[in-house]
């Protein structure tokens, strides 16, 4: 039986990958719904372009709930210097002819309450805070939820948005400590490991060879989400984060890690936000998350070309 997912993001083309790859997938994954939260760009416009996400892949009968405007402390830190204004520049997809429904956390919490235990796993590709506010609302949703698959965080790979911090952490590092914990079990793919994974010109030429229109639209998204990071990091390409945690979902044989302890700093003005994850077990602290820092790469790419090239 294909695994329930409800995937919480705020796209950017790296989440549009995700949940088209997601929806390439039914024999393994049953996408339950879209959650959207403000992260790279305001929650009305990441609702937006999850609305357009699945509507490129004809997909309208799956919900999109909006979500938090904001992390559960403090102003909201958006990154429109990496994928634009709207979040997904580079390729104009069609208005949405639809809106979102309901509010995310109360989403969440009834569609893991009405379905069986164990069943439905979260892919976390955003900022935490539904979840979070989920939690609060609803604590024993943790002892009813599957898996917590996020991509978040960093081990030594150093912050992309402070020196020690990953962007979705950093944006609200309570909701992220509020759920390492929740108890539930939860994989963690951070920098170490999407980092390795790059958007390379010859990966995006067989991206577009395809000849689709879902293929071309991510081209032209993709070739506008890398050159931010090319500009800053001298690579060919960028990160394509957000969809390993399908990949993982679909083929975890790509992926390795250990399973060990990790707290979310939330004090301190020069680290708030960082991961700090305790791969040598010195803290004597029980483990609350696998941790994956190594990817085959090619096989990734590989899997996610497959998939896209059954969407039209
Ligand atoms: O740091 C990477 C994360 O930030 C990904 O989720 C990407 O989509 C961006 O929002
Ligand atoms: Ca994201």
């Amino acid at each position: 039986m294909a695994r329930a997912l409800i995937i919480d993001t705020d796209p950017s083309v790296d989440d549009a990958v995700a949940a088209l790859v997601a929806l390439a997938s039914p024999e393994d994954l049953e996408v339950l719904a879209l959650t959207t939260v403000a992260g790279n760009v305001p929650v009305a416009l990441t609702t937006k372009n999850a609305l357009k996400i699945l509507a490129l892949a004809g997909r309208t009968d799956i919900a999109v709930h909006p979500g938090a405007t904001g992390p559960l402390n403090g102003a909201l830190r958006s990154a429109e210097y990496v994928n634009g204004a709207t979040g997904m520049d580079g390729f104009d997809l069609p208005e949405p002819a639809r809106a979102g429904k309901g509010y995310a956390p109360d989403a969440i919490v009834d569609t893991i309450m009405a379905r069986p235990a164990h069943s439905v796993t979260m892919v976390c590709i955003a900022p935490m805070t539904n979840l979070a506010l989920a939690l609060r609302k609803a604590p024993g949703v943790a002892g009813r939820l599957r898996e917590i698959v996020i991509m978040g965080g960093a081990r030594s790979e150093a912050g992309n948005i402070t020196p020690c911090a990953e962007f979705n952490i950093f944006v609200d590092p309570e909701a992220a400590q509020m759920v390492f914990t929740c108890g539930a079990p939860i994989t963690l793919i951070p920098l170490d490991c999407t980092h390795q994974a790059l958007t390379s010109a010859g990966r995006l030429g067989r991206l577009r060879a395809l000849g689709t229109p879902v293929a071309e639209a991510l081209y032209h998204l993709l070739v506008f989400n890398k050159r931010f990071h090319e500009r800053r990091c001298g690579t060919d390409g960028a990160p394509l984060h957000d969809a390993t945690t399908i990949a993982y979902l679909l083929r975890p044989e790509l992926f390795s890690g250990r399973h060990v302890n990790v707290a979310v700093e939330c004090a301190s003005g020069l680290t708030r936000g960082m991961t700090v994850i305790d791969w040598w077990s010195v803290t004597g602290k029980a483990a609350n998350a696998q941790v994956l820092t190594g990817i085959h790469a090619d096989a990734y790419f590989d899997l996610v070309l497959e998939r896209l090239a059954r969407l039209a």
